[in-house]
């Protein structure tokens, strides 16, 4: 039997204390709502809509084709906000299942099991519940001789309800004929004077139907409403996706030091160090020795290779290539198989051959660099005259001396040679040295001439 999704997410999480409107936040790669609406997707509903609000276009716009969006506003509360979304669906008769926008610990597995107990049970309408040690702002669960007797929201609880800590977490399965007609009878009776979804179920048990709950285990219910909550969900999200990782196979010295974002891809066999941030579309091969302290946002990194002490965005490091200490790779910036970039370099949009390397103290930008050539200490590209950048063309086997200044666009053949220190402007043919430098003077005795005026002027 299909279902029907309905994702409230029109608020404005005034909590937040932020322009963004709540749902946009992001944990570990995603945003709130993405990770509520990829839970979902384990339904596999007939439809699905999200309500909108605060900024509605915004949180619209990140949304994917198969999700629909209605616009609430004015905000009148959660239960017509489910109005709202049942008014975008094209069948609102089925089942229909409510998710809060701002639940991103929801799993698929905890919905489709709470689809399940609602069908076994043949409630009409089920509530997912969490047990909490401290169940403050939340909506309590009444219970009775034959489930769920009302939901009573914090600000309106007598103190005797106040105590009882199974909590909402405002995820729900209706029927949905019974829904509709429910949520036209409910009335802003109560101290926000909006109207709570919450009131169906007292609504339906007055009717004479059986309300089903469902507990789960606490983390799910957290609902994200302030940077506090959204920082222990990033906790968990995180612990979540190291768990899957080191399951496969990835070692990890501390896990807890470790911030993968949901989308990276880490193949068995790699070795993730403390302090290591990788996010967006990363990949990491195995064998690869990965930090500590190594930030990689979409990139690509090789089987076998070591990565310290690095910042790198958007960078390919190929097949047993190192890098660092202290590297900065930039968009563009490519290592071939075994190649090496190592202290304080910086790369960008340039191409490192295979095994050659760039070890110490250099800026490489523009440039294309052969295979097996070595790139002195000190080296720079100098890739920008103040209007355009100019490219650098290095061939294979080259040996570029220490502290030379490339000023591009220039080429260096295979097998060429550049003085250290030389500032080369013109290309270097192949097997040549490329020199410019002024010969050198030694001035015989100055010391002893510079030491004896110093005495004199003293006197
Ligand atoms: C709600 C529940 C409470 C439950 C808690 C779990 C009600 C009345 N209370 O309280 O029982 O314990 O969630 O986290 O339902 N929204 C709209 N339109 C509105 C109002 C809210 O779309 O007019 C959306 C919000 O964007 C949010 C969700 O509904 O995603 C829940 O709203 P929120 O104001 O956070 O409700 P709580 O006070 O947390
Ligand atoms: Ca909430």
């Amino acid at each position: 039997m299909s279902v029907e999704v309905i994702v409230l997410a029109a608020g404005k999480g005034t909590r937040m204390r932020s322009e963004m409107a709540k749902v946009l936040h992001e944990v570990a790669g995603r945003s709130l709502l993405d990770w509520v609406l990829s839970a979902s997707r384990s339904l596999d509903p007939v439809e699905s809509t999200v309500v909108v609000g605060h900024q509605a276009e915004a949180v619209a716009g990140t949304m994917s084709d198969e999700v629909s969006s209605v616009i609430q506003d004015p905000q009148h509360g959660t239960g017509h906000a489910a109005q709202v979304g049942m008014g975008n669906l094209a069948d609102p008769t089925g089942t229909i299942v409510v998710i809060p926008g701002d639940m991103p610990l929801i799993t698929g597995q905890a919905l489709t099991e709470l689809v399940a107990h609602h069908r076994e049970t043949g409630a009409v309408a089920t509530v997912m519940t969490v047990v909490l040690d401290d169940p403050t702002g939340y909506g309590r669960i009444v219970r009775g001789e034959f489930g769920v007797d009302s939901i009573v929201e914090d600000r309106d609880a007598t103190p005797a309800q106040k105590v009882i800590n199974e909590v909402n977490t405002s995820v729900y399965v209706f029927e949905g004929t019974l829904l509709g007609d429910a949520l036209e009878s409910i009335t802003p009776d109560n101290s926000q004077r909006e109207y709570y979804l919450t009131d169906v179920i007292a609504h339906f048990v007055t009717a004479g139907h059986t309300v089903s709950a469902l507990s789960v285990p606490a983390e799910m219910g957290i609902g994200v409403n302030t940077h506090a909550q959204l920082a222990d969900v990033a906790r968990v999200l995180r612990a979540r996706i190291n768990e899957e990782l080191l399951n496969s196979g990835v070692w990890m010295l501390d896990p807890s030091r470790v911030y993968i974002d949901a989308g990276v891809v880490v193949e068995p066999g790699a070795m993730i160090y403390p302090e290591v941030y990788l996010t967006g579309r990363t990949t990491i091969g195995s064998g690869s020795a990965v930090g500590p302290n190594v930030q990689a946002e979409s990139c690509e990194i090789g089987q076998d290779a070591v990565v310290q002490q690095a910042v790198m965005i958007e960078a390919i490091v190929g097949r047993d290539a190192l890098v660092g200490p202290f590297a900065y790779l930039r968009p563009g910036a490519v290592l071939e198989r075994g190649a090496k970039v190592g202290t304080y370099v910086e790369i960008k949009g340039s191409t490192v051959g295979a095994g050659s390397k760039v070890p110490h103290l250099s800026y490489v930008g523009n440039a294309t660099i052969g295979e097996k050539t070595n790139i002195g200490a000190g080296t720079i590209t100098v890739n920008y005259d103040g209007y355009a950048k100019h490219a650098t063309t290095i061939g294979d086997r080259v040996r570029i001396g220490s502290d030379t200044m490339l000023i591009a666009p220039v080429h260096v053949g295979d097998d060429a040679v550049t003085g250290a220190g030389s500032v080369i402007t013109q290309d270097v043919p192949d097997g040549a040295l490329g020199v410019s430098r002024d010969p050198q003077r030694n001035i015989d005795g100055y010391a002893e001439k510079r030491r004896k005026r110093a005495e004199k002027e003293s006197g």
